[in-house]
C-alpha cells in the first residue's frame, strides 16, 4: 500500500501582510459611506466553523445541490479537463471536493492537489485529511488570498494541464467589478487549455433565498455578527455586536442577497488598530456580505470576457445550482 505523503503548506500571507491588509480594508470600507466590509475577514476559526454549520442547515441548499452536481458529473470533468493538477480556490474543508478527487483517483490521473484559502487552520486540517485519504497525491496547500496571490500558483509541467476549482458559489461574494478583475487575473495565471470549474448559485424565488440566509437556528446571523468580533479582536475595536440587528434581504435589481448589520442605537465606535472612529446613526447599516445569484447567460458572458470558453454548464435536477466547466482559450 502507498504510504500517505505528508502535505506541504506554503504560507503566502505573512502575519504582517494579513494585519496590514485588514487595516487597509477597514479604512476603505468603514472610512466612507456606504459602510461595508470585505467578506474574507468573516473566516477566522470561529467564522469557518460557523460556515461549516451553515452548510448543514436544512435551509441552506447550495452545498447539497453542488454536491449532487459533482457526484453526477465529476467523471465528465476529469475526462474533459485532462488535468493532472487540481487547484482549489477558497477550498475551506474541501469536503465536496473529495467527490471530484475520487473521480480523478479512479481515472488514476491526479498528481497534485493545491488547496488555497485564507483560513489557515481549516486549510491545514483539510490538507491532513486529504493526504491521508489519497496516498501518493502531492497535497501542496497554500495559505493565500485568491484576489491577490494567483501568480504564485504552481506552473504546469510540460504537457500538463491544470483544473482550477472555485466551488460553493464563493465568486458570488465578490462585487461585479471584483469578479471581472478576479477572472482576468486567473486567466493571466493560467495557460490556454487549462480549465476552470466554477460553482454558482442560480437565481430563484426570493423566499427560498431569504430562508437560506435567515435560517431558523440563527447560525447565519452569528456568522455575519462574527465580523465585528474579528474587528474587536484584531484591531482593538469596541463594537457591541449585540447592538446591531441582522438584516438579510434579496436585492432583485442586482440579483443578490445583501447581508447587513443595522445599528439599533446611535453609536460611536473606536477602531484604534486602524486609527479610525466611526459614528453610526440610528438605523445605519454595514454591508457585511453580498451573495450574488447567477443566470446561465451571465455566467457564460463573464467567463468569455476573461477569455474562458464554456464547455458545459451542469446543474442539479432542481436547477438550483450551476457548475460550469470552462477552458481558457
Ligand atoms: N469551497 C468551500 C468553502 C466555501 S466558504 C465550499 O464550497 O463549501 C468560502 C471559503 O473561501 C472560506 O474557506 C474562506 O476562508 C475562503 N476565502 C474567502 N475569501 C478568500 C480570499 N480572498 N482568498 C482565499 N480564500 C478566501
Ligand atoms: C461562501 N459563500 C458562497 C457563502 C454564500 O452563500 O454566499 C457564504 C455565506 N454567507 C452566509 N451564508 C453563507
Amino acid at each position: 500500500m502507498t504510504e500517505p505523503t505528508a502535505p506541504t503548506v506554503s504560507v503566502l500571507i505573512d502575519p504582517d501582510w494579513a494585519s496590514g491588509s485588514l487595516v487597509d480594508d477597514v479604512r476603505r470600507g468603514l472610512g466612507s459611506r456606504p459602510l461595508r466590509l470585505p467578506p474574507k475577514w468573516l473566516y477566522d476559526d470561529e467564522g469557518s466553523r460557523l460556515f461549516d454549520e451553515i452548510t448543514r442547515l436544512p435551509e441552506y441548499y447550495p452545498t447539497e445541490a453542488e454536491r449532487a452536481v459533482l457526484a453526477a458529473h465529476a467523471g465528465d470533468v476529469v475526462a474533459a479537463s485532462g488535468a493532472t493538477t487540481v487547484v482549489e480556490l477558497g477550498s475551506g474543508t474541501s469536503d465536496k471536493t473529495r467527490t471530484l478527487l475520487d473521480a480523478f483517483a479512479a481515472a488514476d490521473r491526479l498528481r497534485r492537489f493545491v488547496p488555497v484559502d485564507v483560513s489557515e487552520q481549516t486549510l491545514r486540517d483539510a490538507a491532513d485529511m486529504l493526504a491521508e485519504r489519497y496516498p501518493g497525491l502531492a497535497v501542496e496547500a497554500v495559505v493565500g488570498d485568491f484576489t491577490l496571490h494567483l501568480q504564485h500558483l504552481p506552473a504546469n509541467e510540460p504537457g500538463e494541464r491544470r483544473l482550477v476549482a472555485f466551488l460553493g458559489g464563493t465568486i458570488g461574494n465578490l462585487y461585479v467589478e471584483e469578479r471581472a478583475a478576479f477572472l482576468g487575473a486567473l486567466a493571466d495565471s493560467l495557460e490556454p487549455g487549462d480549465s476552470l470549474l466554477l460553482g454558482t448559485d442560480l437565481v430563484k424565488p426570493a423566499d427560498r433565498l431569504v430562508a437560506a440566509y435567515h435560517d431558523s437556528q440563527g447560525i447565519t446571523e452569528q456568522f455575519v455578527r462574527n465580523s465585528l468580533v474579528v474587528l474587536n479582536r484584531e484591531l482593538g475595536a469596541d463594537f457591541d455586536p449585540g447592538a446591531f440587528s441582522y438584516v438579510p434581504f434579496w436585492d432583485g435589481g442586482l440579483e443578490r442577497m445583501d447581508l447587513r448589520l443595522r445599528a439599533d442605537t446611535p453609536q460611536h465606535v473606536r477602531i484604534p488598530g486602524a486609527d479610525l472612529e466611526v459614528d453610526l446613526g440610528l438605523g445605519e447599516e454595514i454591508q457585511v456580505e453580498i451573495s450574488s445569484k447567477f443566470r446561465p447567460a451571465g455566467i457564460r458572458d463573464e467567463l468569455a470576457a476573461a477569455g474562458f470558453e464554456t464547455v458545459e454548464l451542469y446543474t442539479d435536477p432542481a436547477g438550483d445550482f450551476g457548475v460550469t466547466l470552462a477552458r481558457l482559450t
